[in-house]
């Protein structure tokens, strides 16, 4: 492979968005970020110079990070965040993956406008297992504040309850024609008739799963989280935040008209509010002669879409998602574990301190765990206690575990919803076999909770069936809201690795923990140092 260099200037940027310019931090004054693109073997070397007043770092979200992971990006975790006027060089190599992944920053709500497409080409010389697109085309989905995000979330922390919800979805940035003047900010997409589009699908929405479909046309899902898939055929396709997809869109040769609807809007089985909008998107035929059909996007249909809290929609689509698992492609599913576990995920709640009111359930905080313990961010990285042996004060290695389950969550939900809180992790040997069994406990709102593992992809086998042989490899799974999934991953790359809820609103309040998986006793599975330039907390 060769080496990538870019530059991310982080900056100040207005936007308008809504008939409402905001200030907001980007990478080089872009909005949705530039996109990082490389081949599979190759080095990316990502100079971040932070000219904002936010700490901020960047996660390269998917990318496996084997024996990097000081350049993996979630603050506090693997590196402290970097400092206004500060600078970091991320440097990782991208091995065995290949398809779409994004990257966005991973330090408060940063990541609301920090986000962008990361696009993984095959190695040189060799193809797609599937017929070559005429084009590709990366499609972004994001979440739209008028306020200021950062606000936002402080004063939800403050008070205790739910944040803000957002006052629009975005595809590639733009909210589109359903939105209050935005009319002129709609995303286009422009394609030929007859041909096929490769469609390189990101969730970067904060709080949101999304449902996504194009009027009259469907969808040929081939890749997931940078793993290809068994091709499947869809109209409707259901992506949650950290996900990435890949899908063909084989185009009309004799299209009835110029212009179709693509539209995405959130799949939720919660109690809360959310945002309940749609954004919505043109896909638009050129011609090769100048023959066009009249039609005001006012005249054309939208999508139809699954209902908001569409559960069977979802269990059926998940479970259509098998590795391709051919002799090129193999899925190196653990046939054995060494560990399993078993995880609760799901909110619960913090007492509301003395002489405050607090919005949370029964005048509490809202909170959010895992085996009912609330992620207490340090305030030095994981990462780098670990690897100087100094973890007094920083974490202790007893995250629980329970071999079976500790109650049943699916009867009446327990009147005690209170988390204990703490910086846990649960250390792993070198190459462990791992299995996590996670139930979504549904104490507070039956939510779904997308839950993404940090330095690994996972093997998502069936609760039920174990399948073994093509489970979807992944590295964000939704884990179904009063439900259960099952994951298995081989802890071959040493390091600290966050696993959290890709709901940014769950992991501010402590939907987190952290594996710390040690070196293996070869040269080759010691963690290197620090680079010199890492930022200091
Ligand atoms: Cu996409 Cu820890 O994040």
């Amino acid at each position: 492979g060769v080496t990538r260099h870019y530059k991310f200037n982080i900056e100040l940027h207005n936007v308008t968005r809504l008939c409402h310019t905001k200030t907001i931090p980007t990478v080089n004054g872009k909005f949705p970020g530039p996109r990082i693109v490389a081949r599979e073997g190759d080095r990316v070397v990502i100079k971040v110079v932070n000219n904002v007043s936010n700490n901020v770092s960047i996660h390269w979200h998917g990318v496996r990070q084997l024996m990097s992971g000081w350049a993996d990006g979630p603050a506090y975790v693997t590196q402290c965040p970097i400092q206004s006027g500060q600078s970091y060089v991320y440097n990782f190599t991208i091995i065995g993956q290949r398809g779409t992944l994004l990257w966005h920053a991973h330090s408060s709500w940063l990541r609301a406008t920090l986000y962008g497409p990361i696009v993984i080409l095959p190695i040189k010389n060799s193809s797609y297992p599937f017929p070559k697109p005429h084009k590709e085309v990366p499609i972004i989905f994001g979440e739209w504040w008028n306020a200021n995000t950062e606000t936002v979330i402080e004063q939800a922390l403050q008070t205790g309850g739910g944040p803000n919800v957002s006052d629009a979805y975005t595809i590639n940035g733009f909210p589109g024609p359903t939105y209050n003047c935005s009319a002129n900010g709609t995303f286009k997409l422009k394609v030929k008739p007859g041909k096929t589009y490769l469609l390189r699908i990101i969730n970067a929405a904060v709080n949101d799963d999304l449902f996504f479909s194009i009027s009259n046309h469907t969808f040929t899902i081939v890749e997931a989280d940078a793993v290809y898939v068994k091709p499947f055929e869809t109209g409707v396709l259901l992506i949650t935040p950290g996900q990435t997809t890949n899908v063909l869109l084989k185009t009309k040769p004799n299209p009835t008209n110029t212009t179709f609807l693509m539209a995405a809007r959130p799949y939720f089985t919660g109690q809360g509010t959310f945002d309940n909008s749609t954004v919505v998107g043109i896909l638009e035929y050129k011609f090769p002669s100048k023959k066009s059909f009249n039609s005001s996007i006012a005249s054309l249909q939208i999508p139809t879409l699954p209902p908001i809290n569409g559960t069977s929609f979802v269990a059926n689509f998940s479970n259509k998602f098998r590795s391709l698992a051919n002799a090129q492609f193999p899925a190196n599913v653990p046939q054995t574990v060494d560990k399993k576990f078993f995880f609760t995920v799901g909110l619960g709640s913090n007492p509301c301190p003395r002489n405050q009111t607090c919005q949370g359930p029964n005048g509490t905080k809202f909170a959010a765990s895992i085996n009912n313990i609330s992620f207490t961010t340090p305030t030095t990285a994981l990462l780098q206690a670990y690897f100087s042996s100094q973890s007094n004060g920083v974490y202790t290695s007893d995250f629980p575990s329970y071999p079976i389950m500790p109650f049943n969550y699916t009867g009446t939900p327990p009147n005690n919803t209170m988390v204990a809180n703490g910086t846990k992790v649960m250390v792993l040997p070198f190459n462990t076999t791992v299995e996590v069994v996670l139930q979504d406990t549904s104490i507070l709102g039956a939510e779904s909770h997308p839950l993404h593992l940090h330095g690994y992809n996972f093997f998502v086998v069936d609760p039920q069936n174990f399948n073994l042989v093509d489970p979807v490899e992944r590295n964000t799974i939704g884990v179904p809201s009063g439900g259960w999934a099952a994951i298995r991953f081989r802890a071959d790359n040493p390091g600290v690795w966050v696993m959290h809820c890709h709901f940014e609103v769950h992991f501010s309040w402590g939907l987190k923990m952290a594996w710390i998986v040690l070196n293996g006793n070869l040269p080759n599975q010691k963690l290197p140092p620090p680079p010199s330039d890492l930022p200091k907390c």
